[in-house]
């Protein structure tokens, strides 16, 4: 409204078996990505950039605009075929990626597909992944940091019927939780300390932006906030009931790792992780989530009484792991959400089932290359990140991974230092694109072992996964499946900051 008339291009890949009239479709939705403001904390309201919804058929959760900057809610059933129609009201390109979802490549969201203010990009795909904890988010070229901080991201949540069956916590019992964490001024507004990658000066943080050292540090390091937002709000306590919950928790922020624990010692019930859930629950003490990771959480609140405030708090890393900085330090532990018991009526004991779902064995001789997997040098030269010493280039084929459809491989990301800065290691969190896949082995150098031993019992490699944290020193293979779907994909590192200076490449799977 008010806003002078755009003509909109209609931005429509070839999609297979068309999905051209609502009639073909189950669902059907359009995210508007636009400027608006927020009550994100007490005081004045935040400017932000944030996905509003709308539903033009079929059912997909209520897709409410939000009291929170973070997108509607999408809820889809496995199967389902859907339409989402993107229309970009900010001021510069921009395109959605579907995290964790199985689609094909003209529907993933790569930066080569961002379109411009005014245009609409139509996505229309069908729900192959099993039920589980997906979430969207912006991801155009050197900008998907700074997008995703100012607020362009949301979840989509797949059920199914394996899930159903075990009737897990579902309603108001199902509570998914997106934790970040952000940096504001004095008047309440986001700061964005990172320059984007050859953009110039960001277009909305106030004290940040600018492409001085501070921003160029801020690049390598990533930014860390140093307040810790769940659901776009800032730490509350939610009050719960003493039934069981779920909790879908996601690490939307850009490059902190949170390593969550009850703070009354009681392990995390974990039932499901990136891809789904998991063959049993699993349990943990600790639980260590690098960005973009989920974990899916069982809890009963009947083991705490009327009044008393269980809370998940984050532990401190040791030993230099480089993980945090600010007023958030590495050797501090920070409550990320708290929950205040109400109501003592009686309850009975919920009861979780000991076994979830059909989970395949992993199995690494299915690999072409299972002998001889592809290595990749997480690194980092002169200011910029990349792997095996190449920033990410957007359409080089030269810098590319090619495999072939309807194939596995193992792939090994190596995490060891090559040409860094000072000796600087840090965590990096690796996501791939358009598939999950299975973490098959983990190795620690020397030299990290006694950090490491302080974080790897909190790491969740069970079940599928599409991002996978490779702590400093450390060499993590994966196994990976490319099917259905021919094309150029991505694998990067979510910490977004890393992602946007560099630490991103090319995949194409040849048909
Ligand atoms: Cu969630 Cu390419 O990222």
């Amino acid at each position: 409204a008010g806003s002078a008339m755009v003509a909109l291009t209609l931005v429509r890949p070839a999609v297979a078996g068309g999905a051209d009239r609502d009639s073909d479709v189950d669902v059907h939705i359009e995210l508007r990505a636009a400027r608006d403001q927020v009550a994100v904390r007490p005081g004045r309201p935040t400017e932000v950039w944030r996905y509003k919804g709308k539903l033009l058929k079929g059912e997909a959760g209520s897709l409410q605009p939000s009291d929170s900057y973070l997108g509607p809610v999408i809820r889809l059933r496995r199967g389902q075929r859907v339409r989402i129609e993107l229309i970009n009201e900010l001021p510069e390109p921009t395109i959605i990626h579907w995290h964790g979802l199985h689609v094909p490549d003209d529907m993933d969201g790569h930066p080569r597909h961002a379109i411009g203010p005014g245009q609409r990009y139509v996505y229309a795909f069908r729900v192959l992944n099993r039920a589980g904890t997906y979430w969207y988010h912006a991801h155009p070229h050197g900008r998907t940091g700074h997008q995703v901080y100012h607020g362009l991201a949301g979840l989509l949540l797949v059920s199914d019927e394996e899930e159903a069956a075990l009737r897990l916590p579902g309603g108001d019992q199902d509570m998914p939780l997106v934790i970040q964490d952000r940096t504001f001024d004095d008047d309440n507004q986001f700061v964005y300390p990172a320059a984007g990658h050859g953009m110039g000066a960001s277009m909305m943080s106030r004290g940040g932006g600018g492409r001085g050292m501070g921003s160029m540090m801020a690049s390598m390091m990533g930014v860390l906030g140093d307040r810790i937002l769940v659901n776009g709000r800032q730490v509350q306590a939610l009050d719960v009931d003493r039934r069981a919950r779920r909790l879908r928790l996601l690490n939307g922020s850009n490059t902190r790792t949170y390593k969550l624990a009850w703070n009354d010692g009681s392990p995390l019930t974990v039932i499901g992780t990136d891809g789904g859930l998991l063959a049993a629950p699993a349990h943990r003490k600790f639980l260590v989530l690098g960005p973009a990771e989920r974990a899916d959480i069982w809890t009963d609140f009947a083991n705490w009484k009327e009044g008393e405030s269980p809370s998940l708090q984050s532990l401190p890393f040791e030993g230099g792991m480089t993980m945090g900085s600010g007023p958030l330090p590495d050797g501090s532990q920070f409550p990320v959400l708290q929950f205040r018991i109400v109501g003592s009526g009686p309850v009975e004991p919920a009861r979780l089932p000991d076994r979830l779902a059909q989970l395949p064995p992993v199995q690494a001789s299915v690999a072409i290359n299972a002998e001889h997997p592809k290595v990749f040098d997480l690194t980092m030269g002169m200011m910029v990140w990349g792997i095996n010493g190449r920033p990410f280039e957007m359409l080089q084929a030269t810098a590319q991974e090619t495999v072939k459809l309807g194939t596995h491989e193992v792939w090994e990301f190596r995490n060891e230092g090559r040409n860094s800065m000072m000796g600087m290691v840090m965590a990096h969190s690796m996501h791939i694109h358009g598939l999950q896949f299975r973490v098959i082995g983990r190795e620690i150098a020397d030299r990290f072992a006694a950090a490491y031993r302080t974080v790897q019992p909190g790491l969740m490699d069970e079940g599928w996964k599409d991002t996978v944290l490779v702590m400093p020193g450390e060499r993590v293979r994966v196994l990976v499946g490319f099917e259905d779907y021919p094309g150029l994909f991505l694998y990067h590192c979510h910490m977004l900051e890393h992602e946007d200076s560099g630490l991103m490449r090319n995949y194409l799977v040849k048909a």
